[in-house]
């Protein structure tokens, strides 16, 4: 129906005569010339219709925004006067000899010249899925899918397909379930990810195996999380972490130089400690140079119950944060950052400003520096490397309290006063997890996921101090986003039953749930370790877009349901009867 695509017009056209399909992107009609856009998938090509050619003239004349037309003309170099250099066509426009309406659109639901709400963009996707920002996003991540693709088989990786239809693969979240006709009464769980499909691949002697593919999970959503993500998901045999580590790192320094250009350079590593004890996080923004820094020795003998009661207690950390330049805060925004913290947990964020060295201007409600020795004072600032013109943040709380709230607090303030470099790019690995962590309601919840090896040197802590052992696992981090996840596993069973007992998982369940899995590493399986990105995540990133759903065609809401096609939905009494599935209201 074509001769060219609109976007790829150029001056190899020029007095040729050209056949275009696509949509009116803008239209302009000037009494004896009518102009168009007309745009397709290429890009945006301007139109225009005269009266030399009255019959096209006629039918251009009730063109609307968004009708899909076929035109023919001769492509033109535009004058002088008239080039618009900010279109990648601009030099040129078409003199169209005649126009066939594909089909007439109605007043679109969007406004591609200005912001629409995200509502309105979901439910009408399709029209949304239009916008050049969309398209290129989209291009651009299939670009990387093909990068990835080509990547991996030069590896010498094999792309194998595993089941949707599966049992639960436990990485944390509740499990989507789908209901067996044949078998009633029984499920299926869709995969949260092809954990134990991959581990079963190397038990076969697969060796090396990748798959990009869709998982599941039913969590509280936010801007980097949908229900359904796509991984691209790679495990190894015979492998350390370390060359695990090499590979991954390699892939994703390879995409940034070709979708990029850029260079990210061989990745630090840190270990889990360490990234909660000076980022509050265990995905710390590197861009953003604020440190979390520990002071509670320097508090064990102070007259203020709040900072005494913490330096004296074990399960409690005092930290503050230096905020450069922070001394210009005015009362009502450090009001602000305190009403922040509480929704960490945080009852009282000190703070001093520091006007010069040892005489700080002003400091919190509870006037902390009279209850600060000019010793302390100093060694505060010498410590926290303050100058004069800072604020210095203190949480004296629980452990887990301070490193989450001044984490997150560094976060807010390196954007508010854009102390985070948003123009680098901060890769890196946090290694060394914790096997296992105590959740809220005090059960010993496994960090990373049941099948993590423990690193050998602590393998003999498993049995009595559990909570100590650390994890042969590992996250890949950019500028803040957990872009990847992965570890050595466990490839005997013994050790495998015994991070299940540690875990509560009774013998029952565990032939029950993981059976399979136990009786395959009795039988021949080899050392292996593996990674998986989120590719969502990756885009994100890579088209610089602030949310996973931006580079997704069709995504969810936060509340998991598509606007667009109205999923989730009720389904008849029939379908459900079949299924032996009664609704209790
Ligand atoms: P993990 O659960 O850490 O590890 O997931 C790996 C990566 O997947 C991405 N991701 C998500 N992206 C979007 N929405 C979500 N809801 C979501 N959940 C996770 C993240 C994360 O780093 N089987 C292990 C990997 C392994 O050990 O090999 C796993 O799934 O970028």
């Amino acid at each position: 129906m074509r001769t060219e695509y609109c976007g790829k017009i150029n001056f190899s056209h020029i007095n040729k005569k050209v056949t275009l399909c696509g949509w009116v992107n803008r239209y302009r009609n000037l009494g004896k010339l009518i102009f168009i856009d007309i745009r397709d998938c290429k890009g945006i090509v301007q139109v225009f219709f005269n009266s030399d050619y009255a019959e096209a003239f006629k039918v251009a004349s009730t063109l609307r925004n968004e009708f899909c037309i076929q035109i023919t003309g001769i492509v033109l170099l535009r004058d002088e006067k008239n080039k618009n250099r900010d279109m990648l066509t601009g030099e040129i426009e078409i003199c169209a000899h005649s126009i066939n309406i594909l089909n007439e659109a109605e007043p679109i639901p969007l406004d591609f010249h200005k912001t629409n709400n995200e509502e309105t963009r979901l439910k009408y996707r399709y029209l949304d899925l239009r916008h050049p920002i969309m398209l290129n996003r989209l291009k651009k991540r299939a670009k990387i899918t093909s990068i990835v693709r080509r990547f991996m088989e030069c590896e010498g990786f094999l792309d194998v397909e595993t089941p949707i239809l599966t049992k639960a693969t436990p990485e944390g979240a509740r499990d989507y379930l789908v209901p067996s006709r044949i078998h009633k009464g029984t499920f299926y769980a869709l995969p949260q990810s092809p954990q134990l499909f991959k581990q079963l691949l190397m038990i076969s002697g697969f060796d090396r195996y990748y798959q990009i593919v869709k998982c599941f999970r039913d969590e509280d959503l936010r801007a980097d999380r949908q229900p359904e993500f796509t991984q691209i998901d790679i495990e190894m045999s015979f492998i350390t972490a370390d060359q695990v580590r090499d590979i991954t790192e390699r892939l994703i320094r390879t995409l940034w130089i070709q979708l990029i250009n850029v260079d990210l350079g061989a990745f630090p590593k840190i270990t889990f400690k360490e990234a909660i004890s000076r980022y509050g996080s265990d995905k710390p923004d590197l861009r953003n140079p604020m440190q979390l820094i520990d002071v509670a020795d320097l508090m064990k003998k102070i007259n203020f119950p709040l900072f005494y009661d913490a330096a004296n207690d074990p399960k409690s950390r005092i930290a503050a944060l230096c905020v450069p330049g922070g001394a210009k805060l005015t009362r009502k925004e450090i009001d602000k950052y305190c009403k922040y913290v509480e929704n960490y947990g945080v009852k009282n964020l000190t703070w001093i400003k520091i006007a010069n060295y040892i005489n700080p201007i002003q400091d919190s409600e509870g006037s902390i520096t009279k209850h600060l020795s000019i010793d302390i004072i100093e060694k505060i600032l010498k410590r926290t490397s303050a100058q004069n013109g800072d604020l210095i943040f203190f949480v004296a709380d629980r452990i887990k309290v301070v490193s989450n709230s001044l984490g997150e607090l560094r976060l807010k303030i390196g954007q508010d006063l854009k102390i985070t470099n948003q123009h680098t790019w901060a890769p890196l690995w946090v290694i060394d997890f914790p096997m296992f962590e105590e959740n809220d309601e005090g059960t010993i919840v496994a960090m990373h996921h049941t099948f993590t090896s423990p690193k050998t040197c602590y393998a003999d802590h498993l049995k009595d101090q559990p909570l100590k052992t650390i994890a042969n696992a590992y996250d890949m981090v950019i500028n803040g986003y957990e872009v990847g996840s992965g570890s050595v596993r466990i490839h005997s069973e013994k050790i495998q039953r015994l991070v299940f007992n540690i875990l509560g998982i009774t013998k029952n369940e565990q032939q029950n749930k993981f059976g399979f899995l136990l009786d395959a590493l009795k039988l021949g399986a080899p050392p292996h370790a593996g990674f998986a990105f989120g590719l969502d995540r990756l885009t994100m990133l890579l088209t610089n877009s602030e949310n996973i759903r931006d580079v997704i065609a069709f995504p969810k809401t936060t509340a998991a349901s598509c606007l667009m096609t109205e999923a989730p939905s009720k389904v008849n009494a029939t379908l459900l009867s079949e299924l032996g599935i009664q609704i209790i209201p």
